[in-house]
């Protein structure tokens, strides 16, 4: 009798927990007319956001010469299997030319694709969803422009569980809040532009803010470097704290984003020289902007172990 109802309980237990696994791992989407108030596409403007965002960075085909040919391919390996960066180029086929704008939205801010899936945060959208709604206009706008590549990205190589969509919903109830950038009042216009494109389109904290065993980001550590989690290195601290940008001006910063050259005139390596050739693409004051927000940032200590050695 008892281990009926023991057998019972746990059958009903599951059966709850299943229903709570269905409902609250099912993919969020934006309004019906959340695009509708947002102003007219501007396509130039769109192409700043695509240099801010690096989009090229990730699913430019590996190895071609012109980094605007989205046809993707990319292996990004992880401690969860390895992604391969899907074609985002205007193909309607293998690509996203057939693509709804609200779709493409839903990509970007709340990480959901087209066929109503979870999409995986390697592609940074708890970054992106910082974004205005006009600037993801824009952005679609411009990728629009660019030329279709009619070959398909080959598929992910994940490992079990993480090759089940579903359960990034879980993930996501934690990591996705789903708030855009506000600007803070107290500071200036440039800080805020700065702080706008850092934490949404930049998505600079994806490196540079360390990362919890579950591949959330330590918010309590933000933008204070940590092991590179593409497995090799450190990402620097990039708060104004001695273990990171203390002795470098806004100028410096500024510098080293257009040039990749820090004031040691050494130039920068790994992941981040391709992150300059995109801050490269912006305007002086986009960079600056960044810059000023960077010194204005809590400054939070966190060295890295080779540096530690050094001195
Ligand atoms: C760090 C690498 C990275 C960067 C940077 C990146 N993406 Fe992606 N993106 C990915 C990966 C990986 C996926 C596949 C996610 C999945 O399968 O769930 C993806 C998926 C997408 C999708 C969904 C495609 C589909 O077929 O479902 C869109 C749309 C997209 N990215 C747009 C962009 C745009 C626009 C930018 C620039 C603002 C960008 N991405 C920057 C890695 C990246
Ligand atoms: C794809 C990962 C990645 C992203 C995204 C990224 N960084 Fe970096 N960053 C790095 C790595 C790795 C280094 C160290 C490079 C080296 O060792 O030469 C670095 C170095 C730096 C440095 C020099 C720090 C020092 O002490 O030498 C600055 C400043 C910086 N990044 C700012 C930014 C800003 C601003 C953004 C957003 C626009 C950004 N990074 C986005 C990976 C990244």
């Amino acid at each position: 009798m008892r281990i009926v109802s023991l057998a019972k309980g746990a059958f009903t237990l599951a059966i709850a927990g299943g229903a709570a696994f269905f409902v609250l791992t099912m993919p969020a989407t934006l309004p019906k007319d959340a695009m509708a108030g947002v102003r007219p596409a501007d396509a130039k403007g769109g192409e700043t956001l695509f240099d801010a965002g690096g989009c090229a960075s990730c699913h430019a085909t590996p190895g071609q010469e012109d980094k605007r040919k989205l046809g993707g391919g990319l292996a990004m390996h992880t401690p969860f299997g390895t992604f391969k960066v899907p074609n985002i180029s205007p193909d309607s086929k293998v690509g996203i030319g057939s693509w709804t704008e609200q779709q493409f939205a839903d990509a970007m801010t709340k990480g959901v694709g087209r066929g109503g899936e979870h999409l995986y945060p390697s592609f940074p959208y708890t970054s992106y969803q910082r974004m205005s709604l006009a600037d993801v206009r824009d952005l679609f706008a411009f990728i629009k422009t660019l030329q279709p590549v009619p070959t398909a990205a080959p598929p992910h190589e994940l490992k079990f569980p993480f090759s089940i969509r579903r359960g990034l919903g879980l993930w996501k109830l934690l990591y996705l809040d789903g708030r855009p950038f506000t600007p803070d009042p107290k500071v200036s216009d440039e800080v805020n532009r700065g702080a706008y494109l850092v934490t949404g389109p930049g998505h600079c904290g994806e490196c540079h803010t360390p990362r919890n065993p579950v591949g959330g980001p330590d918010t309590s550590r933000r933008l204070a470097g940590g092991p590179d989690p593409e497995g090799k290195g450190w990402v620097p601290n990039i708060t104004p704290h001695a273990d990171g940008l203390a002795k470098w001006s806004a100028k410096d910063i500024a510098y080293f984003l257009e040039t990749g050259f820090n004031p040691d005139y050494d130039a920068a390596g790994g992941s981040m020289a391709d992150v300059v050739l995109n801050t490269a693409k912006l305007s002086a004051e986009d960079r600056a902007a960044m810059a000023a927000y960077l010194k204005s940032v809590a400054a939070i200590a966190g060295k890295s172990p080779a540096r530690k050695k050094a001195e």
